[in-house]
Parts: C-alpha cells; structure tokens; sequence
C-alpha cells in the first residue's frame, strides 16, 4: 500500500468535496485518494478486490479523513450504478471523479496472436470501464452544474511501440472519450481532462520490472529517473484545482520527459 508522500503540498483545498477514485485502491489511484483526503475531500475508495479497498479506506481514515469502501468492477454498469447509489446515499454525489481504473495485460505480442480474452479485457477495464465511470456519474454533475473529471491513459496510448496493442488502443480511446466528454460538457461547468503517465513505480511494476530493467529504460527519461505515484496525485491536483480552470479536453503527459507532444 502506498504511503502518503507529506512533501505533496496541501493544494487545492478541497473540503466539503465528495471525490471517486476509480481504480483507487492500490498503486497511483491509492497515492491519489491519500492526496484527494489530506486536501480535505471525502472520498469513495474503488477497486474490484474488497481487501485492497478496505487498506486504503482504512490508510485514509487513520489521517483523519472521511472515506467509504467502493467496490465494484467498472467494466460492469449495472455494478457501477450499485456503486452510484451507495456512494450518493453515504458521502453524497461526487462532484470530483477520476476514472483511474485498469492496467496493462501482459507483453506486446504480434496481432494475430492477441487472444480475444485479451483484447476485450483491455478494453474493458481500460476504455469501457471510463465510459461506464462517466456515463453513471454525470447526470448529477450535470444537474449541479460544476464538477470536475480527470481520466487515465498511459504512454501506450500516444506511442506505438513498449505496449499491448489492445492496452494502446484503449487509451487512446480513453483519450478521445476525454475530448468528447470535454467538448459536451464545458456548458455544464464541467472541465475534463486527461493523465497520460509513463512508467510509474507501484507494487505491481515494480513486481514486473526487475531493477536492472529499471536501470535500463532511464536513458529514455530526460528528467533521469521513472515516475512515483505521488507525481501523478499531484498532477490530478492540479487538473481539479482551481488553478486549471480554463483548461479541459487535454491530455496532460506525466513522464518525465519521455513523451513529448
Ligand atoms: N503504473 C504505470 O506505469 C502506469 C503507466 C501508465 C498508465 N497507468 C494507468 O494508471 C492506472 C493505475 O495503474 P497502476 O499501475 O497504479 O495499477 P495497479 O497498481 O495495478 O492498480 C490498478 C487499479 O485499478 C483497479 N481496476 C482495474 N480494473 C478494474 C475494473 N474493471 N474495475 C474496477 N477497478 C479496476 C484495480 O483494482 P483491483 O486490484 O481490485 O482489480 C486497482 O485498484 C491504470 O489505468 C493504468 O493503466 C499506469
């Protein structure tokens, strides 16, 4: 479980804001409701399994703050409209959503040897699970008429090359979703935008990349070493601050330099 970095400044100040992290409970989406909560935001903690959910839920309450348990899969609507319900009958609506549920499958394989399984999982934890995140959860935003959306894709999504195709092609979906919704929804004072992170150091990549791997790909980082979780939190500050609030539709590229466009 990742620990809350004390050297993210507290900004914005967020309190009396209900947030959604999907994807929440563990690697970046954990950083980023630890982050979300020491700015004063109660948040709902998603994830598909309960004990990973409960650690970070439980992480945010013994700093003191409010959070409520999640679980559902999001490539699922009828899960998340359950999801929905019970997060507006305990916190409220969420007026902050970051739809940072999914993660890559495997290694880059040829197309014709990407099984069907393969390809529509990551389209569905990836793509559809961001359409179904939106589609559940912006009537209310809508209705409230303000609200703020940071979505997920990756340097899979903006180069083709490193990742599985079908996790490249649901991020770059995930980055047109970003400008569809941004464009519809800038009448509503609702601003979207996107984090496209490249390598970031959880749990589970640091598990995937051994060390001399890591040692390996920093020639490809102008800034000379991989990401934390913590710079992509303090990226989604950022997009959901007021600081940012003539800014929608971008994709904003967290990598060290890596990706450039
Ligand atoms: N780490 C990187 O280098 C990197 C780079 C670029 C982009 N990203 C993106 O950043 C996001 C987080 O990545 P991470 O590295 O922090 O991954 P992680 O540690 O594997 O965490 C993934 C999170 O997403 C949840 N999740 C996955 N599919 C879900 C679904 N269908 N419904 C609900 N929750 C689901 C997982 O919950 P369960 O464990 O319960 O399934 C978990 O909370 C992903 O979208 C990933 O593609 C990561």
């Amino acid at each position: 479980m990742t620990e809350a970095n004390t050297s993210v400044p507290i900004y914005p100040d967020l309190h009396g804001k209900v947030a959604l992290v999907t994807g929440g409970s563990r690697g970046i989406g954990a950083a980023t409701c630890l982050a979300l909560a020491r700015c004063g935001a109660r948040v709902a903690v998603n994830g598909r399994a309960r004990a990973a959910v409960d650690d970070t839920v439980a992480a945010i309450r013994s700093m003191g703050g409010e959070a409520l348990a999640a679980v559902a899969d999001c490539s699922d609507l009828a899960a998340v409209e359950r999801m929905r319900v019970a997060i507006e009958e305990d916190l409220g609506a969420p007026e902050l959503v970051l739809a940072f549920a999914g993660g890559g499958s495997g290694r880059p394989a040829p197309l014709a040897d990407i099984t069907e399984e393969d390809w529509r999982s990551s389209l569905d934890n990836n793509l559809t699970s961001t359409f179904f995140t939106l589609k559940s959860f912006l009537p209310a935003m809508i209705a409230r008429g303000s609200g703020s959306i940071v979505t997920m894709a990756s340097a899979g999504g903006r180069v083709a090359s490193g990742a599985p195709a079908g996790y490249g092609a649901a991020k770059a979906g995930v980055i047109m979703l970003t400008r569809h919704a941004a464009n519809e929804l800038g009448q509503h004072g609702i601003r979207v935008n996107c984090i496209s992170p490249s390598a970031v150091l959880t749990e589970r990549t640091a598990q995937r990349m051994p060390l001399e791997q890591q040692q390996r790909i920093l020639t490809a980082f102008p800034l000379g070493r991989l990401g934390h979780p913590d710079d992509i939190a303090s990226a989604a500050l950022f997009l959901l601050s007021a600081s940012a609030s003539w800014i929608t539709g971008i994709t904003l590229d967290v990598a060290g330099g890596r990706v450039m466009t």
